[in-house]
């Protein structure tokens, strides 16, 4: 059984001054494909509330929503350390519960580490699932799970006094012993020189290219989220066009009587499907 993946190349990368590339995934698909583009790391971020759930934010993701999505990414074993968002109101209330509640992202869904929004407030939390054996990776900026104390979704540590906030809560986030740090929506200058004072790497999204790494939501990398387009995000691909299209030259076939053809067909009514999602032996017999 290979060995599991493990958090080293977080320290490694850092150390050597090499870039870490960060992909979300929410099922195993996009997991495949992370896997597959071998990037460093999959975070099966609480947005899969907005680009999978449909919600209009990540507060109504619930933590049995992350333990089945995380499931199913490390269900494709990607090989990669699987970092798991503690979902609003998961760790809000007290220790014991949130412990619980990273327990179930580890045990049931495999998650090599779980990530939460926040700083000196979540103290005591952190402290308790590093007491429990579980990796934490902090999260500030424009932290999502706080867009109506915010006001919205808004960039922050503008001017000195919210820079000097900012600078101050990731020292003290990595002197309480996260392994990395999420830095979304901060001006470029500060974000780079949070992450040169700090030992632990900085993984940027909207903070510029000073971090020691970057995160990019999936469905917005590959063009398959439209209701938002913030102006960090680049789309290396329009998958949602292509598959609008594809969708439609199917539908075109069908109405023409082209699809299915001869070679979509089988010999012997009795023989399996071949590849059938309801199981069953590959049939290869064709008409
Ligand atoms: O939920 C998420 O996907 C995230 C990233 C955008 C950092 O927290």
């Amino acid at each position: 059984m290979p060995a599991p993946a493990t958090l080293g190349v977080f320290a490694r990368r850092k150390r050597k001054g090499e870039k870490l590339v960060v992909l979300t995934a929410y099922d195993l698909t996009s997991a495949r494909i992370a896997a597959a583009a071998e990037v460093d790391a999959i975070l099966v971020g609480d947005s899969l509330g907005m680009v999978v759930l449909g919600h209009e934010t990540t507060l109504p993701v619930t933590l049995d929503d992350m333990v089945r999505h995380t499931a199913a990414v490390t269900r494709a074993r990607p090989g990669l350390p699987v970092i798991a968002d503690l979902p609003f109101g998961s760790f809000h209330v007290d220790a014991p519960r949130t412990v619980e509640a990273a327990l179930r992202l580890v045990k049931e869904g495999g998650a090599t580490a779980v990530k939460l929004e926040g700083g000196r407030k979540r103290e005591a939390v952190i402290r308790a699932l590093l007491d429990a054996e579980i990796p934490v990776m902090g999260h500030l900026g424009l932290t999502p799970q706080s867009v109506h104390r915010l006001g919205g979704w808004k960039v922050q540590g503008r001017g000195a006094e919210a820079a000097a906030r900012l600078r101050d809560e990731a020292a003290f986030l990595q002197d309480l012993g996260c392994f990395s740090l999420v830095l979304e929506c901060v001006p470029a200058a500060l974000a780079a020189e949070a992450s040169a004072a700090l030992t632990i790497p900085t993984i940027g999204i909207g903070a510029g290219p000073g971090c020691d790494g970057q995160v990019l939501v999936f469905h917005d990398l590959l063009g398959l989220f439209d209701d938002l387009a913030p102006s960090f995000v680049k789309r290396y691909a329009e998958l949602g066009r292509d598959a609008v299209a594809a969708v439609g030259r199917w539908r075109d076939e069908v109405r023409a009587g082209v699809f299915p053809g001869p070679e979509h067909g089988f010999l012997d009514q009795d023989a399996p499907a071949a590849g059938s999602y309801g199981g069953g032996a590959a049939g290869k017999e064709r008409a």
